[in-house]
């Protein structure tokens, strides 16, 4: 099928496209009101596991806010349930796993060699993509496996990971073996998310920054490279570890097609570390979402001054929250897409 805006597609191999993409992460859900009325009706695994209420909500950013990707409804953590855990989600709190990892018996009966269970997300993503009708590309994700690692052992999230930190420290031996298994189901879900529509992935890491440099090399980047490699000729990845500012060059020769950064490096930082080969995606803080929309264009035409229009992706540094406007959320689109065309293509 045609993608008749292939921004997104070009930037992620590295062609001069007409002007800067634009998407949002967690851009489905959260802080639309047409969401929220099905928030109201359906509880949150049967909107994540109902392929037409995830095509719904996967399309309605596109349709309302105008982003150049949809990213598929659904979460991280539906891999630890194909793994064989309990997965809830409580209203207000986040999610709940009630039976978490402590010991090797735990990390043995976790299962690993198929994702029909996930079969769902694979109809979500066709359905998507045949209504999305070529109108834009469709990402898939997964979490990465430390992310992951972090709710398998901790059972809910938290500000230190202290508990999933603990683990990785005392059993590294086991933790690694848990990484692995996270690992492999994880490539064989992506594979079947591009074979079923996706026509790019992005990693989510959120919790990298919790760890040291030295521990996310050793907890952290080896599985976000096996991935990358066993994805890269099926489809482009994106990576996003949150916080590993100090990584970008180690993750610039991953293979990855693009990088994502938050908003605690420079976008000058960014591409020094990175080298201006590499495509970036990022850093607007979501929290400057909530400032009013004069700032918010002051803002985004900065970050488009100092990133250039070539291989960048325009997103946030991390995902919007609820407590955004939609006008604001426009705003920010809006002024990537009134920023101009790329120079490159002037030059052409
Ligand atoms: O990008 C998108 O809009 C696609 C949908 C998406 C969701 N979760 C839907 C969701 C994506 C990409 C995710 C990824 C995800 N899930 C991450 C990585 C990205 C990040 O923001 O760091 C993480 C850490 C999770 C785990 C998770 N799921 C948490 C901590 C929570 C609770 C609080 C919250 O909103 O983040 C969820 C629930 C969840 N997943 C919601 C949505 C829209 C909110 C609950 C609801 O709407 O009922």
């Amino acid at each position: 099928m045609m993608i008749k805006n292939d921004l997104l597609l070009k930037v992620l191999r590295r062609e001069n496209a007409k002007r800067v993409p634009v998407w949002m992460m967690r851009q489905a859900g959260r802080y639309l009101p047409d969401y929220m009325k099905l928030k109201a009706k359906y509880d949150f695994f049967t909107r994540v596991q109902t392929p037409e209420l995830a095509a719904m909500i996967t399309l309605q950013p596109v349709e309302q806010v105008g982003v150049d990707a949809a990213i598929i409804f659904s979460d991280i953590l539906v891999i630890p349930q194909a793994m064989g855990l309990t997965v809830l989600m409580e209203e207000g709190k986040g999610p709940l796993l009630p039976e978490i990892i402590k010991s090797r018996k735990d990390i043995e009966a976790l299962r690993t060699g198929e994702v029909e269970s996930l079969q769902y997300v694979m109809d979500a993503l066709t359905l998507t993509r045949k209504e999305l009708n070529g109108k834009v590309p469709l990402i898939g994700f997964a979490g990465a496996p430390w992310t992951i690692l972090c709710y398998m052992v901790e059972g809910k999230g938290s500000k230190t990971w202290d508990k999933a930190k603990q683990f990785a420290f005392t059993e590294p031996v086991l933790a690694h073996q848990l990484l692995q298994k996270i690992t492999d189901i994880t490539i064989l879900y992506l594979l079947a998310q591009v074979k079923a529509g996706a026509d790019v992935v992005q990693v989510f890491d959120s919790w990298a920054g919790a760890l040291s440099p030295a521990d996310f090399k050793e907890f952290s980047q080896p599985y976000l490279l096996q991935i990358t490699e066993s994805l890269r000729d099926e489809a482009p990845v994106i990576l996003f570890p949150k916080g590993t500012w100090y990584a970008l060059h180690d993750l610039a020769q991953s293979g990855a097609s693009a990088i994502g950064i938050d908003w605690c490096i420079s976008p000058g930082e960014a591409r020094k570390r990175a080298g201006d080969g590499t495509v970036l995606q990022g850093n607007f803080d979501p929290a400057k979402l909530l400032a009013p929309v004069a700032e918010i264009r002051k803002a985004v035409k900065e970050m488009l001054n100092a990133f250039g229009t070539h291989n960048y992706i325009a997103n946030l540094g991390h995902g919007i929250t609820p407590n955004v406007p939609v006008e604001h959320a426009k705003a920010f689109v809006e002024a990537v897409k009134e920023y101009g065309i790329n120079k490159k293509v002037l030059q052409q």
